[in-house]
């Protein structure tokens, strides 16, 4: 086990993640209780995360003094190495030499944290982000790399096998950061890269299981891969305690509410209420054209929905949720500042606190790429593990203007023939979300020998590492061509193609 001391910095899970990937298991503990889960522990490393406080402050938090002597590897990052100089007895001073952003570190002399990675005398791209920094080393220290505005950018005392580094190498900014923290589990504390999704698996069942006891829980399913893998570790965990409710709201993709129902009722067995919604939602959805009103009708609509299906069973004492860890990022620092709602998301945000559930969420400190590979470790068909994120809302936000049953429709044929085109082609997997628009208007078009007039189709496809920013994806024309042609010769109601070029931001994903 490594342990991670949780300074409260942003990037903690980042940390833990980068561990994972070099096949070994850690446990986050804040720094409060570091004490109490060394002893429980008893890690073979240490790494103690950044913060945004300050070491120069008299009430600043303090690593354990019993991580210092129990002759474990500790790799202290950012506030980490400050305090691990602090309190080894070097000095720190706060203030002038902000650095945040790229900078580049020279290697000044060789250590197993560069062993493979960073050779003596080259230089590297890392990200820092600090207002301190140190100024004099404890005993037994070196310094190993330099930046301009850090000359302790990277120090070690290589026989106490205690290690610090003013920059942060879990995040992607610092290319070879995922090596260094690799050395540093592997080389430096010995332990071998064997822990696996198998392994997470086994504990988060336990973790349920004792979270949960006897007790019920409700799990709300929306068709995306999030909820699905939490759906199906639950039951592996707690069995028929475990209730799924998936609201169909009738502005799913093609085929996609029967593939949820015949997954989780036909191949997995558990106990699934299948609400079907759609008269509901698309009643209330009549006539409406305003995005915002839209949005917020059909989110009212399935916290309503929700509700009194979860009454009908009588209740439970758990709610699950799928929230991952960036939507635990995102909320965090969405709360903080004066934001503005660009769109109202709708997801099962708001339902725990109106239900008086307590909640349980397996996969908080995971992220997607790592629930993915839960999915495939639980045995989720390929088809819904690598699927493209949709919206809560669904179709209704693909089609501006007012929705109606013939226009859902049209969309749902347009999007599906555009979808197996992609995967025909390969590029499935290289977008990141890919989806056919029905605009609300009608142009003029020539189809054998008749003049038609029917609906626009838009086509977009983004690439994107988290939502928050996303490119257009650059099809060839050959495929564009093709794709639309099927398109408007499969689809009645359809009578051209258009293709969207709008990065985000300015443009969003999504088109409402
Ligand atoms: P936008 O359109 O804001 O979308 O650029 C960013 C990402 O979020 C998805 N999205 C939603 N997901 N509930 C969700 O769960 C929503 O209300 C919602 N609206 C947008 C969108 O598909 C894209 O992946």
């Amino acid at each position: 086990t490594v342990l991670i001391v949780d300074f409260g910095s942003q990037v903690t899970q980042l940390i833990a993640r980068r561990v994972r990937e070099a096949g070994v298991y850690s446990e986050i503990v804040p720094f409060q209780s570091a004490e109490d889960g060394f002893a429980r522990l008893q890690p073979k490393a240490v790494i103690l995360s950044g913060s945004p406080a300050s070491t120069t402050e008299e009430t600043s938090p303090r690593a354990p003094q019993a991580i210092f002597d129990a002759d474990v590897p500790v790799l202290g990052i950012c506030y980490g190495q400050q305090t691990m100089c602090a309190q080894l007895g070097g000095r720190i001073e706060g203030g002038l030499h902000r650095e945040f952003g790229r900078a580049f570190v020279e290697v000044k002399r060789a250590s197993p944290l560069f062993d493979g990675v960073w050779a003596e005398g080259t230089r590297h791209q890392v990200w820092m982000s600090h207002g301190d920094r140190v100024t004099a080393l404890p005993p037994g220290f070196e310094i190993v790399g330099v930046s301009p505005g850090a000359p302790f950018a990277a120090i070690a005392d290589e026989a106490r096998r205690f290690y610090g580094v003013q920059f942060h190498p879990e995040v992607v900014h610092t290319p070879d950061g995922a090596k260094l923290i690799s050395n540093f589990v592997h080389r430096i504390a010995g332990l071998s890269g064997d822990w696996t999704m198998a392994a997470f698996r086994e504990q988060a069942i336990e973790e349920i299981r004792q979270k949960v006891g006897r007790n019920k829980v409700i799990c709300g399913l929306s068709g995306g891969v999030d909820s699905a893998v939490a759906a199906v570790l639950l039951h592996e965990a707690i069995g028929d305690q475990l209730t799924c409710i998936f609201v169909d709201h009738g502005l799913m993709r093609q085929g996609e509410a029967e593939e949820v129902v015949g997954l989780f009722r036909g191949h997995y067995n558990i106990p699934l209420v299948h609400v079907e919604a759609a008269d509901l939602f698309l009643g209330a959805l009549e006539g409406e054209s305003d995005p915002e009103k839209k949005r917020k009708t059909i989110g009212r609509l399935f916290v309503e929905t929700f509700e009194a299906e979860a009454a009908k069973l009588g209740g439970a004492e758990f709610l699950a949720q799928g929230t991952l860890y960036p939507d635990v990022i995102e909320s965090v620092s969405f709360t903080g500042g004066p934001s503005v709602t660009i769109k109202s998301h709708h997801n099962v945000g708001g339902l725990p606190e109106r239900m008086n559930m307590k909640l349980v969420e397996p996969l908080r400190e995971l992220f997607k790429d790592e629930v993915r590979a839960l999915g495939r470790e639980l045995g989720l068909p390929e088809s819904f593990v690598g699927r493209h994120p949709f919206p809560g809302p669904g179709l209704a936000i693909r089609c501006p203007g007012a929705v109606t049953r013939e226009k859902l429709d049209i969309l749902r044929q347009a999007d599906a023939i555009y979808l197996d085109e992609i995967r025909k082609a390969g590029l499935y997997d290289a977008i990141w979300q890919a989806f056919a628009v029905l605009l609300p208007v009608q142009t003029v078009g020539v189809m054998g020998d008749g003049r038609t007039y029917e609906y626009v189709c838009a086509l977009r496809a983004v690439t994107s590492v988290d939502g928050m920013t996303a490119d257009f994806y650059p099809y060839d024309m050959e495929f564009l061509g093709a794709a639309a042609t099927r398109i408007i010769n499969e689809v009645r109601g359809i009578n051209r193609v258009v293709y969207d070029v709008t990065s985000k931001p300015p443009g969003t994903i999504e088109w409402e």
